[in-house]
């Protein structure tokens, strides 16, 4: 059984007040939550604040991004081991906004994971194709591709580490959410992927489902086989909506 893990992507959002009541509002709500793995991911500024409003509490802090860099001359980037050493989890990888607004290529998505992995961090892998894409019929090879790129450069054994994200471009931010079947369909197809490699491995690995989560969508699609979580923006940013996600995947536990 596959522990569910729900995670909040805050974007470009937040301030120290914001941060605040929003961080205390879902430690609070996580009182009642077992079984559940729960995560935020603040801008890089405001880890350290989130860092210890979560002290020697269950939620996890990740960040949105890092360089596959670990020191140097690299003026602008943060380095996981930094990441790592002031607490951070879980680092998101490779997501669709950055591949698309910041050049991030599939080779650079694999050297980042290679980097964040060797610095004790939990990537969670971005995959996921755009409107366009899908309706060539290009999900599936996207999809591929995107996870080959990163399966050739860490190894297989390197997701007994990894989550993956399936997050189709056309769903995020949109409102227009994948139905729970076109989101079973990728996310077999992940496992499947990962199987052609090692069955283990492809059965262990959490797959978490990202575009337009809400509290009134979250229970049909975590109640697929396949979905093992949610990596949520837009309701991350609101403690009620992004608890009430927290508590359909605890939900599917108990
Ligand atoms: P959304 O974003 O929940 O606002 O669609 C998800 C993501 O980009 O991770």
């Amino acid at each position: 059984m596959r522990k569910p893990i729900v995670v909040g992507n805050w974007k470009l959002n937040g301030s120290s007040a914001d941060n605040e009541s929003l961080v205390l509002g879902v430690i609070d709500g996580m009182r009642e939550l077992n079984g559940v793995d729960v995560g935020v991911c603040p801008p890089f500024v405001y880890l350290p604040q989130v860092e210890k409003l979560a002290e020697a509490t269950d939620l996890g802090l990740g960040a949105q991004n890092c360089s596959e860099h670990d020191s140097g001359a690299f003026t602008g980037e943060v380095a996981p081991r930094m990441l790592h050493d002031i607490g951070a989890r879980y680092v998101i990888l490779g997501h669709s906004e950055r591949r698309a607004m910041y050049g991030e290529t599939d080779e650079m998505v694999s050297d980042k994971v290679k980097a964040a992995l060797s610095a004790g961090l939990t990537p969670i892998l971005c995959v996921g194709e755009t409107l366009e894409q899908r309706e060539a019929d290009e999900t599936e090879a996207v999809v591929r591709q995107q996870l080959a790129a990163v399966i050739s450069g860490n190894g297989i054994q390197a997701f007994e580490h990894i989550v993956i994200a399936y997050e189709p471009v056309w769903a995020i931010g949109t409102g227009r959410t994948a139905s729970p079947e076109q989101a079973q369909e990728v996310h077999a197809f992940i496992r499947g992927q990962l199987a052609d490699h090692d069955a283990n491995v492809a059965q262990s690995v959490r797959i978490q489902y990202g575009g337009s989560m809400k509290p009134g969508n979250a229970a049909e699609l975590l109640a697929q086989p396949d979905i093992d979580g949610g990596l949520i923006g837009g309701a991350s940013l609101k403690s009620e909506d992004f608890l009430g996600i927290c508590r359909a995947a605890a939900d599917t536990v108990g």
